[in-house]
């Protein structure tokens, strides 16, 4: 920071890519290293897209049969390919060409919840782990094109799992290891996943997570799907249930299996997995990614996004149950040849200074997280960072929500010394891969604008009302893709119609992302959050459908509007009004029930932060709840209430306001 600039000034300027920041070696050149390249290369991509495909494909991954044609089908159809006819696997991709080439570098670094047990393994020793993996697979019976259901903490093993699944052309499903046995339950039902890889136990910030418990539950609320349940000793707890014929323990069944599988060639289009997310509806969307289009994808995004060269040491801290974990925990580093650090922990366990010790202990060279977490850290001071040795971070990244220009100046002065770049990267599970990010030697960025397009995505910001699109720049509406790219998911499980109507035919021949975002004057774009019923609390999505349907479990709901309010550190927060069955009371304990009662339904990500009793819910004549009003009134703002034409009973609103202001 200069002398020259005052606080205010840092949030708006522009910031240059460094020539020189004293971060980078001499053998690490960054890929990308101006204005002009960038250019050259995103107007090839739209221009030439087979010459700029193939160049990436060729670069990035080893096909066992070669396409035949680069991509076919249309965004309307919903029916687009990528790498026609090819055959590849991911996981010779990801290990065993580097257990080939360097076998001693290390692939995963592991930082366990309790600080101070760093393990490391290399790409030899994961080959050797991934082959075991699979030896177990195949003793289960498992087939190409089987899905397996993937209950787990945070580990190596969960990589392990990920990239055995793929060594067989096995789909899998993670499920985030906080969601509910009703949720897992639903998603097993879904994927129709006949085994499920999961712990005795996990570990987070020093709390116990019973994840074998979670999945004995969901296996009763699933049927008969589920054949087999393998369970990774994390903990090695003494307590849990073992179920006869059902269940089999990992540690003596992998020690039994060899240590090389050979990988099973899988076709290009072939599913790799299945990631369900959030959408508009109650009903989670089962999103389907295939296989070479989203390893070019998350190759091709790691390289250039990052940087990342071969000896780095990459960490994302998101989990791999979220598509960030996915493509930037196991894939896109792994494919490379880079090191992964795979965190177990929470970020203030055992104090604030956690995420910066691990840079320190690992040497990281990329750190990417989340703008929770940075607000969060931020808040609670500088001291956490000055005792750590941050001096190898050359790019930091942030995803899953806008960041706010404070935060933003903060993590680059203080984690990164105004020496490491700030990569604020805009994408979503079904884009499989970032769509907008800067390139962090080239592109100069702005504090809370992700910047510009990736490789091959055509953008357009188009006017809600109508879908016609406004050309120009100093333009804002919602956002849509206008061709087709290699990660983007294919459809949705069982489901394509939902696939069709919610992405391809909102607006014509475009692929809708359901968010709001404003191009500035210097063609910039800046993401302005969902415009569908969907929040998004702390980079996770939930839909307030799903929230309602938790609630009206509870016997004390009659019915219930969720809605989203913005929130210091989670970014936005969950906020109920409820309507109850005459008789019950409005206390503290029937609330803190209801509360409980979504944390059972779905988990704890989707913990109300609020709940308001109410007599009634403002309602359209039709019966239609009207979410502006009560959003309007959560945020304080009564006196902008709007029309109120449609509403049938307006003598409820100054109760409503008398309600939430009294807490
Ligand atoms: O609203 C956008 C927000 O997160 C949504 C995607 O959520 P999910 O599929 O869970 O994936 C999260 C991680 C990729 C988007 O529709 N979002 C993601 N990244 C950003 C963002 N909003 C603003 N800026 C970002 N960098």
């Amino acid at each position: 920071m200069t002398l020259a600039e005052s606080h205010e000034e840092l949030l708006v300027k522009t910031y240059q890519p460094p020539v020189n920041s004293g971060r980078i070696p001499s053998d690490k050149k960054p890929w990308i290293t101006s204005m002009d390249e960038y250019n050259s290369m995103y107007k090839e991509s739209l221009d030439s897209p087979d010459t700029f495909w193939r160049k990436m494909a060729s670069e990035l991954v080893e096909f066992t049969k070669p396409y035949q044609q680069v991509t076919s089908g249309s965004l309307h159809n919903g029916d687009t390919q990528w790498f026609v006819g090819g055959e590849l696997n991911v996981s010779y991709n990801c290990v065993d060409r580097w257990a080939r080439d360097t076998p001693d570098n290390v692939a995963i670094s592991f930082e366990p919840d309790a600080p101070g047990g760093k393990r490391t393994v290399t790409f030899k020793e994961l080959l050797e782990n991934v082959c075991r993996v699979a030896g177990m697979f195949k003793t289960l019976g498992l087939k190409k094109g089987d899905t397996v259901a993937v209950y787990m903490p945070m580990i190596p093993e969960t990589a392990y799992v990920l990239l055995a699944c793929t060594r067989l052309g096995l789909v899998h499903t993670v499920v985030f290891a906080g969601f509910s046995a009703t949720s897992l339950a639903d998603r097993i039902k879904d994927a129709n996943a006949s085994v499920i890889v999961t712990s005795d136990q996990g570990l987070r910030g020093g709390k116990l997570i019973h994840t074998k418990k979670i999945v004995d539950e969901a296996i009763k609320l699933s049927g008969d799907v589920v054949k087999n349940v393998i369970v990774f000793e994390r903990t090695g707890a003494s307590d849990i249930t073992y179920v006869e014929g059902r269940d089999v323990m990992w540690g003596p069944l992998f020690k039994q299996q060899a240590s090389y599988i050979p990988p099973v060639p899988v076709g290009s289009e072939d599913p790799m997995f299945i990631l369900y997310t959030s959408g508009s509806t109650g009903k989670p969307k089962g999103l389907v990614h295939t296989t070479a289009g989203y390893l070019v994808g998350a190759a091709m995004t790691s390289k250039y996004t990052f940087d990342l060269h071969i000896g780095d040491v990459f960490c994302c801290t998101a989990d791999i149950g979220w598509i960030t974990g996915h493509t930037y925990v196991v894939y896109g580093p792994l494919a490379l040849g880079v090191t992964s650090v795979i965190f177990e922990s929470v970020p203030t366990f055992p104090d604030a200074s956690r995420f910066w010790q691990m840079v320190d202990e690992h040497k990281v060279t990329q750190f990417y997280t989340a703008p929770t977490a940075i607000r969060a850290l931020r808040r609670l001071g500088d001291s956490y960072i000055n005792c750590c040795d941050l001096s190898t971070l050359r790019i930091i990244g942030t995803v899953g929500e806008p960041i706010n220009p404070e935060a933003w100046v903060w993590y680059h002065y203080v984690v990164g010394d105004g020496k490491a770049v700030v990569v604020d990267t805009y994408w979503q599970s079904e884009t499989g891969s970032h769509i907008i990010t800067p390139l962090p030697f080239a592109t100069p960025t702005k504090p809370g604008s992700a910047t510009l397009p990736m490789f091959g995505i055509e953008l357009a910001i188009l006017d809600p009302a109508d879908g016609k699109e406004l050309e120009g720049n100093d333009v804002t509406g919602v956002l849509a893709v206008k061709r087709s790219w290699p990660s983007m998911a294919r459809t949705i499980v069982g489901d394509h119609d939902r696939y069709l109507s919610t992405y391809m035919h909102v607006y014509k021949d475009v692929y809708f992302t359901g968010d709001g975002a404003m191009r500035d004057s210097d063609g910039y774009y800046w993401i302005k959050g969902r415009v569908d019923d969907v929040i998004n609390v702390s980079g996770h999505r939930i839909s307030t459908a799903e929230i309602e349907s938790a609630l009206i479990v509870d016997n004390n709901v009659s019915e219930s509007a969720v809605i989203g309010v913005e929130d210091e550190i989670t970014g936005q927060a969950i906020f109920a009004y409820v309507t109850t069955p005459k008789g019950v009371v409005d206390s503290e304990e029937v609330k803190k029930a209801m509360i409980q009662t979504v944390r059972k339904e779905i988990g704890p990500i989707a913990t109300p932060k609020r709940i308001i009793i109410v007599d009634e819910l403002p309602k359209t004549r039709s019966g239609k709840i009207i979410r502006r009003v009560l959003r309007k009134i959560a945020a304080g703002e009564e006196d902008q209430l709007g029309d109120l034409s449609t509403l049938a009973d307006p003598s409820i609103l100054d109760v409503l306001v008398k309600k939430v202001r009294a807490g």
